[in-house]
């Protein structure tokens, strides 16, 4: 069975509360619920944090190890070479997701430290983004 992670990065352990016009009204605990009844054919597990620091300790954790991993840095998507450099030195393939277009939001939402070193990049369905990222390791 393979082994997939979604990480969720800064202020998306709001989702529900959050701008709910931008990011909905589902609270991602509830999500994830579905999407694990629904996909029960992947070991799939969830890690949320708000510190730069504990998303790069959990992407060296299982970056050697799991067949994919679904990353939404949020915030730290437009400013942390941190986290691009972690994505760089690990060996597990990483979907870049978004729940919103950023390109149809600020500018400096445009820019990502994701993106040059992820297999691909999935923005701007909500959270189904999430579900099309789990699609592409079946
Ligand atoms: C986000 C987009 C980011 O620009 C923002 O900082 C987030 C959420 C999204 O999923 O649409 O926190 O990553």
């Amino acid at each position: 069975m393979k082994k997939i992670i979604i990480i969720n990065g800064p202020n998306l352990n709001l989702l529900g509360k959050r701008e709910p016009s931008i990011y909905g009204a589902e609270s991602f605990d509830d999500f994830f619920t579905d999407l694990k009844q629904k996909y029960k054919g992947f070991d799939l597990t969830y890690f949320q944090s708000n510190i730069e620091g504990e998303l790069i300790d959990k992407l060296q954790d299982v970056g050697f190890s799991y067949d994919g991993i679904i990353l939404n840095a949020a915030a730290y998507t437009h400013t942390s070479v941190g986290i691009g450099d972690a994505i760089k030195a690990i060996e597990s393939p990483v979907i870049e997701v978004h729940i919103s277009n950023t390109f149809a939001r600020e500018e400096f939402r445009h820019q990502s430290y994701i993106s040059p070193n992820a297999k691909g990049v999935i923005l701007g369905f909500g959270l189904q983004s999430y579900e099309l990222a789990l699609q592409s390791f079946m």
